[in-house]
């Protein structure tokens, strides 16, 4: 089987390798040139646990390809998909330029029937777009080749996209033909012998059901930091909270840790692209508005607590242990990190920070040089009025405590994600301030 991947981003390269793992021949077509080149040589533009070797070891076996050629990939391939950006336009809709463009390209030089999928996280109604852009690609050229538009959303944890990708919980593919359906059925066969399932469904329920996804589970992060916060004012402890709720199984242990918002590229994306489509056509999301709104609002809970234990922060310092969105991966976009760095900087303070992989990232697109990047976690630390957990690597879960409380100036701990024991830690003589306890 041959296929075609447009766009060698996060979602892109993810897919191409690990098609390529089970034996599918895979053209990963990207415009960046200096990307493309990269590429070949094993240079990946992101960090993924496990992805490197995967590119490699097929990039070796001639099964997965790169190339800046999209003419020359499609051809004679059984499936395309278009896993380009879309960017937020002007007014914060998802701009559908990179996707059309796509779509006119494979519709100007496929030469048999192919089955071109969406897999960049687009609005309802998108797919449509893509067809008639084929449509009329192929009627600019007199052509009567026939093929079919599908949705396949991707469901991908950064950090853990390798695995979530060879051992899928499900695979949703929303089709519009029998033809379509059993290349599909086809593609995804070796992900889905050990019981995972595919569920096919409609176009616009497949496009649906990514926002519906991210969107229930960035309902389950607010409502937690919701009840953290009220369990701080009450006296309750939300750890307990958290268990006690999480063992009913109709409520689920998983996703409801409270911590400081959530961020990255898609929960705060998908979040208001789906507030806004309801609202163009005449429907407000009263519930996913206040999602985002306690998500705003949980970004500045860790400034709140540094200004009530220090007052004025002017002059003090701070050492932030982690600055991408989440543990393992690089990614900056819509971290907290910043949003409280910024917070601490306008007030006067200044800040070291460490993170084991996202430091060039935050460097070159966030943070430019306001910041102190560290060496390591202690070396964060020194003459710091304050620690400021904010990203939970593992590497922070056992720190050597008597070396933090040797290089802070003062013993003060800002637990954002609820990691350590604050019992103990208020033992040792810290100040402990974490989520939802108090
Ligand atoms: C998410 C979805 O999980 C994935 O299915 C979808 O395809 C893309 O969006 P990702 O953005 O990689 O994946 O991150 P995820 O691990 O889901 O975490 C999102 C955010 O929620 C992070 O900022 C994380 O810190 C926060 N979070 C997660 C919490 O605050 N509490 C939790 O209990 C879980």
């Amino acid at each position: 089987m041959k296929i075609a991947i447009v766009g060698t981003g996060y979602v892109g390269l993810v897919t191409g390798a690990c098609l390529s793992e089970v034996g599918i021949n895979v053209t990963c077509i990207d415009v960046d040139e200096k990307k493309i080149e990269n590429l070949k040589k094993g240079i990946l533009p992101i960090y993924e646990p496990g992805l490197e070797e995967i590119v490699e070891r097929n990039f070796k076996k001639g099964r997965l390809q790169f190339s800046t050629d999209l003419a020359s990939s499609i051809q004679d391939a059984e499936v395309a998909f278009i896993a380009v950006g879309t960017p937020p336009g002007e007014d914060g809709s998802a701009d559908l330029k990179y996707v059309l463009q796509v779509a006119q390209g494979i519709g100007e030089s496929m030469n048999d029937y192919i089955v071109v999928v969406t897999k960049s996280t687009v609005p309802v109604g998108t797919a449509e777009k893509v067809r008639n852009q084929l449509s009329s690609a192929l009627a600019e050229r007199s052509s009567d080749l026939e093929f079919d538009v599908a949705s396949n959303p991707e469901f991908l944890k950064e950090g853990a996209a390798v695995d979530d990708f060879m051992r899928p919980d499900r695979i949703v593919v929303g089709v519009e033909s029998e033809r379509s359906k059993e290349i599909m059925e086809r593609l995804y066969r070796p992900f889905t012998l050990n019981g995972h399932p595919v569920i096919f469904m409609d176009i616009p329920s497949a496009e649906m059901t990514k926002y519906a996804a991210n969107a229930m589970l960035a309902t389950k992060i607010s409502f937690m930091n919701d009840i953290a916060n009220l369990c701080e004012i009450m006296g309750a402890d939300v750890n307990a909270v958290r268990t006690g709720i999480g063992s009913d199984p109709r409520i689920g242990n998983k996703f409801i840790y409270p911590g400081i918002g959530y961020g990255g590229s898609c929960f705060p994306k998908d979040v208001k692209a789906l507030i806004r489509t309801a609202r163009e056509n005449g429907h407000e999301m009263r519930i996913l508005q206040s999602v985002e709104d306690v998500n705003e609002g949980q970004k500045e809970v860790m400034f709140a607590k540094l200004k009530k234990h220090f007052g004025d922060l002017k002059g003090k310092h701070f050492a932030i242990w982690g600055l991408s969105f989440k543990p393992q991966t690089d990614d900056m976009r819509e971290a907290p990190s910043v949003v409280i760095i910024n917070q601490i900087l306008a007030a006067g303070g200044t800040v070291s920070a460490y993170d084991p992989v996202a430091m060039e990232e935050a460097k070159h697109l966030h943070l430019g040089e306001t910041i102190r990047y560290a060496e390591n976690e202690y070396d964060a630390l020194k003459g710091a009025d304050a620690l400021l957990l904010v990203t939970e690597w593992s590497e922070f879960r056992v720190p050597d405590w008597k070396k933090v409380k040797s290089e802070l100036s003062t013993p003060v701990v800002f637990d954002g994600r609820n990691l350590y024991n604050r019992e103990q830690l208020r033992k040792d003589g810290f100040t402990y301030y974490g989520i939802g306890v108090q």
